[in-house]
């Protein structure tokens, strides 16, 4: 297979038919199509291994889903789905393969990448991975001192932080109450320190999680992390305590880390979607190798369920297909993703880092220039606290914000009928996003008001509706669901890659400003060497040179 040249997907024929779609369509309000609509519900949403996807509450009808799958068709989803799935190099800016869902084969699958199976390679650090959680686990790996470890420190950014830190909060149902996990990313020092003062050197476990091994928030937190193992221990071996994830021998090797303690993975896997690979250590240390396995499980599963269904039952897609309708053709700016249950708190933060990191592109996999809008600002929080916070918003503001609401329906945590009352706060918001309130129900509400005070008082009660939402509802959020969810976002994320012709592979953007932090380094510690930047930078440079006291 070879990758195609060009997409030029906004010169395609359905591309046209979207925006006069859009046009023709965009005065149509949900709460109609519900109302003369009764299986509207069953029409529009997807049950798959108990994970319900309800997409009714949206400004679509089947022609715009039609349209949509035709707009797949004219990208070649199909041709890509194949292409990433077989290992062909399709992040070609890199030359890479992209080989997350190779991570969640089971053993008796064979994947050949440039002829050698991948497989076995994948299964022998997922034993070695849990020979040592096992270990420290069962309380049988030692300090300096002999005693075991309590703590365990991931110290990673990025995709080795996000991705662990998510599920590692939302699977603390399943995790041992032996050993604390603990994650530090930022290069901002109160983050190691608040860590560091909580704990013991004698019984703590560094993880340093860094593909690259070259990460200067990383290696800074590493380092720090060493000087104080040392200084309070007294011990300049520091072995016993730290470990490594890292597809960087050498590097891992002159910290002082045994080479044998070193976790590795592949160029094939990028950084937003490495929590499958050895990144996901923490993970395994909390919840060990068995729940591990089931949160691959639940991941391989929707990797089956996208590669297998037809379009128009295919959950990834039509996720992604949605999206796109709002962000190319309604021109909508932003998604948010609000998940109703405490322990997904993260989640908004890790799928931001994998959209935005993977499809934040203005050219296409071959260089060329974009003309319409690509990936949207993700953002969200954590249910009900948003309702409280930026929801006023959603309801009465002026832009369309399509928003992904995200609940359980069962918790591990029952307190009193507490659940059922989030539930309720969940499918109301959708619904009220949805219906808006109309002036006959505003007006039946100030019934005892007139004159001025009704004049002024109606209009600030209205609610347009009309802001669409999908819903996702899970059973209970386990290891197989969890994996099952973060799949499912992976691959929408790739969709959108795909039909927007993009590679979601890269991440160049965030190198420039990484110069330029190098640059700017030395002259903030250097007071009388030259400036040349533009005069805000500069003015900025010598306020810190006034202000700081090292
Ligand atoms: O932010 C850029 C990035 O390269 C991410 O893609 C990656 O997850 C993160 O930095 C950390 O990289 P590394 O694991 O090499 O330290």
């Amino acid at each position: 297979m070879t990758i195609p040249r060009h997409n030029d997907i906004n010169a395609s024929p359905v591309w046209a038919k979207l925006h006069q779609h859009q046009r023709a369509t965009r005065h149509m309000h949900m709460r109609e199509l519900f109302d003369t609509d009764p299986r509207r519900f069953d029409k529009f949403s997807l049950e798959f291994d108990g994970l319900l996807l309800d997409y009714s509450k949206n400004r679509l009808t089947e022609r715009t889903l039609s349209l949509l799958f035709e707009l797949a068709e004219a990208a070649d989803l199909t041709g890509w789905m194949d292409r990433m799935r077989s290992g062909e190099r399709i992040n070609i800016s890199e030359n890479r393969s992209v080989l997350h869902t190779a991570l969640r084969l089971p053993e008796s699958a064979s994947l050949m990448v440039d002829g050698r199976n991948v497989v076995p390679e994948v299964h022998a650090v997922l034993r070695a991975m849990k020979q040592f959680t096992d270990t420290v686990r069962a309380g049988a790996w030692h300090g300096i001192d002999g005693r075991p470890v309590t703590d365990v420190v991931n110290l990673g950014i990025g995709g080795s932080d996000l991705g662990p830190q998510v599920v590692t909060e939302a699977l603390a149902p399943y995790a041992t109450p032996d050993l604390r996990i603990h994650f530090v990313s930022n290069v901002d020092g109160q983050d190691i320190a608040r860590t560091l003062a909580r704990l013991q050197p004698e019984t703590t476990l560094f993880i340093v999680a860094s593909k690259s091994f070259t990460t200067p928030e990383t290696l800074l937190n590493a380092e720090a992390a060493k000087k104080w193992f040392v200084k309070r221990t007294g011990q300049g071996d520091i072995r016993r305590h730290f470990v490594a994830v890292s597809a960087n021998p050498e590097a891992v090797e002159a910290f002082g880390i045994d080479p044998a303690n070193r976790f590795t993975f592949w160029d094939w896997v990028g950084g937003r979607y490495s929590v499958w690979s050895a990144i996901g250590l923490p993970v395994m240390m909390a919840v060990g190798y068995e729940r591990f396995c089931q949160l691959l499980d639940g991941a391989h599963t929707m990797d089956n369920h996208f590669f297998g269904a037809s379009f128009t039952r295919n959950m990834p897609v039509i996720l992604a297909l949605i999206g796109v309708w709002y962000n190319t053709f309604y021109g909508a700016h932003t998604h948010a993703i609000m998940p109703y249950d405490h322990g997904l708190r993260r989640l908004p933060a890790h799928i931001q880092q994998l959209d935005m990191e993977s499809n934040g592109k203005r050219v296409g996999r071959h260089g060329e220039r974009l003309d319409f809008d690509t990936g949207p600002v993700i953002w969200g929080e954590e249910g009900v606290n948003s309702q409280h916070a930026f929801f006023q918003l959603l309801h009465q503001g002026t832009r369309l914000v399509p928003c992904d609401f995200i609940v359980p329906m069962n918790t591990h945590y029952p307190v009193d009928h507490q659940h059922a009352v989030l539930v309720a706060n969940c499918f109301a918001q959708s619904e009220a996003l949805m219906r808006g309130k109309g002036e006959a129900e505003v007006l039946a509400e100030l019934a005892h008001l007139t004159g001025d005070e009704l004049d002024m008082l109606l209009p600030q009660k209205l609610f347009p509706g009309n802001q669409p939402s999908n819903t996702l509802a899970l059973d209970r959020v386990t290891p197989r669901t969890l994996g099952m969810l973060l799949a499912l976002y992976e691959h929408r994320v790739f969709v959108q890659g795909v039909i927007w012709g993009i590679n979601s592979f890269d991440q160049w953007g965030v190198e420039y400003g990484k110069q330029l932090a190098r640059r700017i380094l030395p002259e903030l510690k250097a007071p009388d060497q030259a400036l040349a930047h533009d005069s805000s930078t500069n003015g900025l440079i010598r306020h810190f040179r006034r202000q700081y006291h090292a």
